[in-house]
Order: structure tokens, then sequence, then C-alpha cells
């Protein structure tokens, strides 16, 4: 969703905040801006203002159409002298800078960030949702003060100088002496918080206090990089990109006051806390598209790599089992579960569904899978005999958080398995695993639900081999994981099938709208391919059950209604058979993708599993491959139909990689 960058330090200002907001690009945008800062109590302090609709590329435009002219000065810029944008590398030592995700308010430049306070001391970007902003608005317009857009955010800039002034009448000093500032700023800060009721991660900067940012974080978090006489602060450890720096990251109730020198943390209570840093080097990955078109593209590709990644180091061939040691379960408590409970949203969902079907089938115990939202506002039973686990690509799904909270707060355990180390979830949990798929820079989400799949198929191993899983079975699900990643990689090297696929992508944009359907597992896989083809093509489609078909949805076929049937070989092959042929009986326009004997379809296209089949003919919900195989033809599809109609396939519209609001 939205994404903060701060810097402060030796490069140029402007240049290293637009590099390190198109770095968050990825997370869901639909405006963007930049605040620079001259800072000093000296010369009085001059901001500098930029926006614009559209992402960075846009702003960046914006700045360069303003060179060698006056740089904005509106309203909002009042205090902004007539600097040309030729002195801004020179003249401004630190900035923020935000792309916007909008949530309240309309998606406009004048709603866009940062905000300015009314007394244009303070400049602030917000990630995060305030709950009681109406009342927040009241309570600001009743002073006097003039709101100028419809966001939330404006509101705590208004609020926190409006303490920041209430102080000063209390202890009658102007702003005048730099320590004085720093410290009642805080103080501000710290009272206005109380009143803030909602999630947020605040970075802030004043007029007059040269080269230092005041952080503040409640159910979001930001990362704060130092090091090389620079200090970075942001949402996204993208974005923070100095390898050799070190960072901390600001939770809950934390407060930052940071410079290229020091940061300084405290907690609710205003006691000064602790942080350990961590190496940035570590997980120094970002990702380059290298040749490849898209993110997407390049990422359904990694899809191999992600079922390797998630199983170096996790399989104990000796023992028929799985290693997951960071959910530090011993034999004992493993056996005194009594049932699994899967909670996450959107794509990390689908691959939950397929996770509790597996845990069942397999490893012969009660799973469920639960979109976390709904869990938490259903008022749910809670006991300490299920094994909670919640997955998360981000890390960072504000419901899935909220499950998170929700089952800590019944002083339950929950688990993890999520793909951003660091995040928010991965910290919070109370173990779990994470997927090391790498980074996952396509909005739609692609190559990690193979890595939740993989972890998922891991625990099921692990589970089933404490119940009813003979060593011998246990051998032969270690076989078939450890093959996984080569049938992929066998399936994407094929040509026939890109060609299939394109064939069928041409047909399918040309509907209004799209019916995918599964049976069991294909069900769930049906679900990911809907999701993704109305992400990125911008074009209905429903998933549905094939036994549900006849229950009604059947209503929907004629002949142009594309219908996909996700089908493998086992024991649901003649139902599937008589699926196609009720949907044929209406004229339905039939693709099967996965069961080689296309006698039955009209419109055959073949997706040739063959080296699948050629070693395992079976089939059955208790079979680990074909979900994966599935989930990357269903990632093709929306691929190769957003490319033939021209959309934005890395940044589909409306969409947020993150989603950090509810
Ligand atoms: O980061 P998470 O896995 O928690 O995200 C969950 C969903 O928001 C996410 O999968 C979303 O549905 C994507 N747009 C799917 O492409």
């Amino acid at each position: 969703m939205c994404g903060i960058f701060g810097y402060s330090g030796p490069r140029d200002v402007k240049e290293t905040l637009l590099s390190g907001l198109k770095r968050l690009e990825y997370r869901g945008y639909d405006s963007a801006g930049i605040a620079l800062n001259r800072g000093g109590e000296h010369r009085g302090g001059e901001f500098a203002l930029y926006r614009s609709l559209g992402g960075v590329d846009e702003l960046k435009k914006k700045l360069t159409e303003l060179t060698g002219t006056a740089v904005e000065n509106d309203k909002q810029t009042a205090t902004l002298a007539d600097v040309k944008n030729s002195d801004i590398s020179t003249e401004y030592s630190y900035g923020i800078g935000h792309t916007r995700w909008a949530t309240h308010g309309q998606v406009t430049e004048q709603n866009a960030h940062p905000h300015m306070s009314y007394d244009s001391a303070l400049m602030l970007v917000h990630n995060g949702i305030i709950e009681n902003y109406a009342e927040l608005r009241d309570y600001i317009e009743s002073k006097g003060i003039t709101t100028r857009t419809e966001t939330d955010s404006e509101l705590l800039v208004h609020y926190i100088s409006y303490c920041y002034h209430y102080l000063e009448e209390q202890e009658s000093t102007a702003y005048d002496k730099r320590s004085n500032n720093i410290d009642r700023l805080v103080r501000a800060m710290s009272l206005a918080s109380k009143k803030f009721i909602g999630s947020y991660a605040i970075l802030l900067m004043c007029r007059y206090i040269p080269d230092t940012f005041f952080a503040q974080c409640e159910g979001a978090q930001l990362l704060i990089s130092h090091g090389h006489d620079e200090v970075r602060i942001s949402s996204d450890k993208n974005a923070l990109f100095t390898a050799g720096a070190s960072y901390i990251v600001l939770g809950d109730g934390e407060l930052a006051i940071a410079t290229r020198t020091d940061i300084r943390v405290q907690d609710r209570q205003e006691q000064q806390v602790v942080k350990t840093s961590q190496d940035l080097d570590e997980e120094f990955d970002v990702a380059e598209k290298g040749s490849y078109e898209t993110y997407m593209l390049k990422e359904i590709y990694e899809h191999p790599r992600a079922v390797r990644q998630a199983l170096t180091g996790r399989i104990h061939q000796a023992d028929a089992t799985a290693i997951l040691n960071g959910f530090n379960f011993d034999m004992a408590l493993l056996r005194s579960y009594r049932s699994v409970k899967l909670l996450s949203m959107g794509t990390s969902y689908y691959a939950a569904q397929i996770g509790a079907t597996w845990l069942e089938a397999i490893a012969k115990i009660p799973a469920s899978a639960e979109m976390a939202a709904e869990f938490v506002g259903r008022e749910p039973v809670l006991d300490d005999v299920t094994l909670y686990i919640v997955i998360s690509q981000s890390g960072e799904t504000y419901d899935t958080l909220n499950a998170v909270k929700l089952i800590q707060q019944h002083g339950l355990k929950v688990y993890g398995i999520c793909n951003v180390v660091g995040s928010r979830i991965g910290r919070m949990t109370d173990g779990g695993c994470y997927t090391h798929s790498g980074p996952e820079i396509a909005v739609a989400s692609t190559k990690v639900m193979s890595g939740q799949m993989a972890i998922l198929a891991a625990l099921t191993l692990k589970i089933a081999r404490v119940h009813t899983m003979s060593y011998a079975r246990g051998q032969t699900l270690i076989d078939e994981l450890e093959q996984i990643a080569n049938h992929i990689d066998t399936m994407l090297n094929n040509q026939a099938i890109h060609h299939t696929i394109q064939e069928l992508a041409r047909q399918a944009i040309k509907a209004s709208h799209l019916l995918f359907v599964g049976r069991g597992l294909s069900y769930y896989v049906a679900q990911e391919a809907a999701l993704k083809f109305k992400e990125l093509c911008y074009t209905h489609a429903s998933a549905y059950s094939a036994s549900e078909l006849k229950h009604g949805p059947i209503a929907l076929i004629d002949e142009y209604t594309p219908i996909l049937i996700f089908a493998e070989e086992g024991p649901g092959r003649q139902k599937i058979f008589s699926t196609v042929q009720e949907v044929q009986a209406r004229k339905g326009n039939v693709f099967l993708c996965g069961i080689q004997d296309h006698s039955l379809v009209d419109s055959t296209i073949t997706l040739p599993y063959t080296e699948y089949y050629k070693t395992r003919n079976k089939g059955s919900v208790s079979d680990i491959t074909f979900p994966f195989l599935h989930t990357v033809v269903a990632h093709l599809i929306a691929y190769y139909s957003a490319k033939i109609k021209g959309n934005n396939i890395d940044k589909p519209r409306n969409l947020a990689k993150s989603v950090t609001v509810e």
C-alpha cells in the first residue's frame, strides 16, 4: 500500500528520495510526493513540496519540468522561497517522500503526501488508517484550523502542531533552542498519539530542526538504516538499499529521533528503548528484472526456485520427515494438536486451502483454512489443541495481523509462514518459517504461492510422520517433493505449453466473463486463477467447484463464456468428464487443463504435463505435485491475457502489494 521513504546524507537528496520511492512502487500507489527541507535554525528553514498523480516517473517528470523555473509555491508551500530546481541538490540536505494508495479522499494531487501543518512548521507522511478521523477533523476545525485535503493524514500533522503550541504556551518559550524544539516536538507527538485511533507509521520533519527525522509507529512499521554518514527511513526494506549499513525496526508504540549519526528510540511511556540492529547485507537481495519483460514473468519462472528454496535444509532423509525448526515443535507438543487452522488472505489463502486439504488427507489431522478477516470478525472459539498458523507473503497484511493479535490475546501461540524476513508477522508470531522465495516485486503474487505450498507440504509430512504415516510412505512423499521443482521447470521450458496458453488467452480476453472450474485441490487453484485473471485483466472471472456447477452457476454457461477446467488424472477423472459434458451440452466453450485424454473436449487446449504423468499416473487428494503445476498455468493464463490486452502487468490498477489497511 502506501510507502514511506526519508533520507538525510551527503547524496543528492532529491535523486535519492526518488530512487527510494521507485523501490516502493511495487507496493501499489496512485500518487506520489516528496518534501525537501533546507532546515536550519539560522536560516529559518525552508520546505519545498512536490506532488503528482501517478507514480514516481510522473513525479520525476514534474520535477524536471520545473528545472530553471520557480518551484511550486502555492498556499501549501507558503514558506517556500523562489528556489530554483537546480539549487535543490545542493541546498536541501534532507527530505521525506511517499507513494500513496488512496483510502481517505480521492486520488488527487492535493490529497497526496507529504502534508504540511497549518503553521507551516511540520511536514508529514503517513501510512495506515486513522479510524477517528471525523472526530479529529471536527476538533481541529473547531480550533480554527483550516484543513485542505480529504485525508486522515493531514489531520495528524495539524494535531501534532497544535499539541506543540499547546506545550509551548504551557512552557512559554518559543521555537528558539534546537534541543528544546526537539524535546517539545517529541512530547507533542506523544501527546497527540494518545488521540489517534487506528494504525500509523508517521515520518515527520520540522522546518526548524535540521537533518532530523521524527518517526512514530502504531500498527505499522518503519525501518531505519544507518551508516556511512547517512540515515534512511522506510516502510519497506527494499528501499533501504545501502549494503553495509545496518537497520532497526521501529515497532508499535515507539518513537524515534533519527539523524545521520544517531538514533534515539522511546516507548509509549517515554522510556528509552535499546534496539538491536540487523545487518542489511544479509537480506540485500533487491530483485532486478534481468532479461524478462516484466517482474511478473520473471517471478513465474522463479516458481521452481521458490519450491527449492522453501525445502532447502527442511527435509530429513534418514528419518523420512521434515525439519521445521522455526516452529520449535517437540514431539509431545506436535502430538497434542487435535486440529490445524490456517489463516491468510488472497493468494496466501488459496495456498492455505490446499495445505489444509493435504493435512487432512495425508496427515489425517482435521485442518481448515479461513480468511483471516472473516476469522477475526466472527468471534471464533479458540483452544490450545489447535495449531494456528498464519500465512502471508508480505508479512504485513492487516487482516492477517489481526488474526495473530486475536489468537495471542487469548493467551495462545500462533505460528507464521512468511516471505519477507523481519516483517511484522514474521516478528510477532511465536515461531514458524520463512518461505525464502526472494523478493516478489510484481504486485500480483505468484512464485511465493509455490513457496507457501512447499512449506505446507513439508508440514504435512512432519505431522503425518508423528501420527500414522509409515517410514516408506514418508520416503515416497519426499521423493515426490524433491521432484516438484523439476516438473515445473520442464513445464516452463515446454514452448508448446506457452503457445496453447497464449491461444487460450486470445480467446479469454474476448469474453466479458470467464469461469474457472476445479474439483478438490484444483478448485482452490481455480480460485487463484480467477483472482489473478481479475487482477491482471480487469475482466470478471469466477471460480466454481465442478460439483457446484449444476446447483446454479450452470445458468451462466453459453457459447460466449470460456470455461477453464483444472483437472487431473485420478479418481475424479470420470466426474470431471461428466462436468465437461454438462457444459458442452449447453454450448459452453471448454478448455481442459491437466488431463491428457481430451477426446471429449471440443476446443482442445493440450497442456502436456507429460513428464509428470509419465512418472506418476495416479492423482488423488493426496497428490502433492499437480496443484503446483496448475498454479503455474493459472499465473501464465493471467499473464498472457494481460499482455495481449496491453495492461500494466507489474502494477495492475487499484492494487497494492501489501494490504496494510483493514
Ligand atoms: O502478503 P499477503 O500474502 O498476506 O497478501 C495477501 C493478499 O493481499 C494477496 O495475496 C493479494 O490477494 C494479491 N493481490 C494476490 O495477487
